[in-house]
C-alpha cells in the first residue's frame, strides 16, 4: 500500500500496563476512505489501538502517522481537529438531554473560532459555516432519529441509543471515524439496521471508518480490509474473508483451526 493511500499508521507500537503488553509492536496501515476492521478475540488489544490513534493512551514504544503527520506526540485534541473522533464501547450519553442536544455536544470538540479564524478555507473553516442545528439534522435524518430529536435519549431504545453515539461523532464531519464494537449489545435486527447506517454514513460523508468488531459477519459485510489482534500481537492482516479464514485468526477466537 503506498504511503499516500493510508490515512492512519501505526508503526511498532507497543502499549504496556505494567508487564502486559497490551499492544506489541503492531505496525498497520489504514487506507484512506475505507471501511477498515479491527477484529480479534475480547483482550486482544483492540479498544487500546483506538486508544493510541486517538492519543488516549501512552505508547511505550513506536508512532503514529495521521496522514503525513507524526502525531505520536499530539494530544487528543490535535488529532480531533485534524479530523479523527473516535466513539466508545460503552455509550455515554447525557440521559435527560434530547437526542438533537445529545448530537449537538459532539460539536463541542471542535476548536473554538478563534482558531477557526486562522484557517479560512480548511475543512474546519467550512465545518464551522454550517448552522450547528442544520448539521445536526442532516445527521439526525441520515441516522433516522430526526423524528425523536426532542426526545430524552433516556426514552430511547439501546439501538438508537447507539446511534445517537454514532451521531455525535459524525456531526463535526471526521475524516476518520474510530467506532468501538458499535454493535455490541445489538439483537441480529438492529445490527442489520446499524450495518445499513454505517454505509449510508461512509458513502454520503466519504470518511474512512474503523470499525472494532468482534462479530466476524459483520466485519466480512463491511469491510475493505481486516486486521486480527490476539494477545496484543496483529497476527493476521488483508481482505476480510482471506484475514478470518486463517488458522491463527480461527485458532485465536475458537480455540480449534477447524471451528466454523
Ligand atoms: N487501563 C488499563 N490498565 C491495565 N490494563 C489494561 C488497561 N486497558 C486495557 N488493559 C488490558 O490490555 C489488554 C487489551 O485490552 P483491550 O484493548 O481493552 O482489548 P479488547 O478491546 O480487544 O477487548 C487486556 O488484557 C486488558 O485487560
Ligand atoms: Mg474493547
Amino acid at each position: 500500500m503506498s504511503a499516500d493511500l493510508v490515512v492512519l499508521r501505526t508503526d511498532a507500537v507497543t502499549v504496556k500496563y505494567g508487564a502486559l503488553a497490551a499492544l506489541a509492536d503492531v505496525s498497520l496501515g489504514v487506507a484512506t476512505g475505507s471501511i477498515t476492521g479491527i477484529t480479534g478475540p475480547n483482550g486482544a488489544g483492540k479498544s487500546t489501538l483506538l486508544n493510541v490513534f486517538a492519543g488516549l493512551t501512552h505508547i511505550s514504544a513506536g508512532e503514529v502517522w495521521l496522514e503525513d503527520e507524526d502525531v505520536t506526540s499530539a494530544s487528543p485534541a490535535e488529532r480531533v481537529h485534524r479530523g479523527l473522533m473516535r466513539s466508545f464501547q460503552t455509550v455515554r450519553l447525557l440521559e435527560d438531554e434530547s437526542v438533537l442536544t445529545n448530537v449537538l455536544v459532539g460539536l463541542d470538540r471542535l476548536p473554538y473560532p478563534g482558531l477557526l479564524a486562522q484557517l479560512a478555507g480548511t475543512r474546519s473553516m467550512r465545518r464551522a459555516e454550517r448552522a450547528p442545528n442544520e448539521t445536526a439534522t442532516e445527521v439526525l435524518q441520515l441516522l433516522g432519529l430526526n423524528q425523536q430529536r426532542h426526545r430524552p435519549v433516556s426514552e430511547l431504545p439501546f439501538a438508537s441509543r447507539r446511534l445517537v453515539e454514532i451521531g455525535r461523532v459524525l456531526v463535526s464531519r471526521p475524516s476518520v471515524m474510530l467506532l468501538d464494537e458499535p454493535a455490541a449489545g445489538l439483537d441480529e435486527g438492529a445490527r442489520r439496521d446499524l450495518e445499513e447506517v454505517l454505509l449510508a454514513i461512509h458513502a454520503s460523508y466519504a470518511c474512512t471508518v474503523v470499525l472494532v468488531e468482534h462479530d466476524v459477519g459483520l466485519v466480512r459485510r463491511l469491510c475493505s480490509e481486516a486486521f486480527a489482534l490476539d494477545a496484543g500481537r496483529l497476527i493476521a492482516a488483508g481482505p476480510p474473508g482471506d484475514v478470518l479464514s486463517q488458522e491463527s485468526v480461527r485458532l485465536a477466537y475458537f480455540g480449534s483451526a477447524s471451528h466454523d
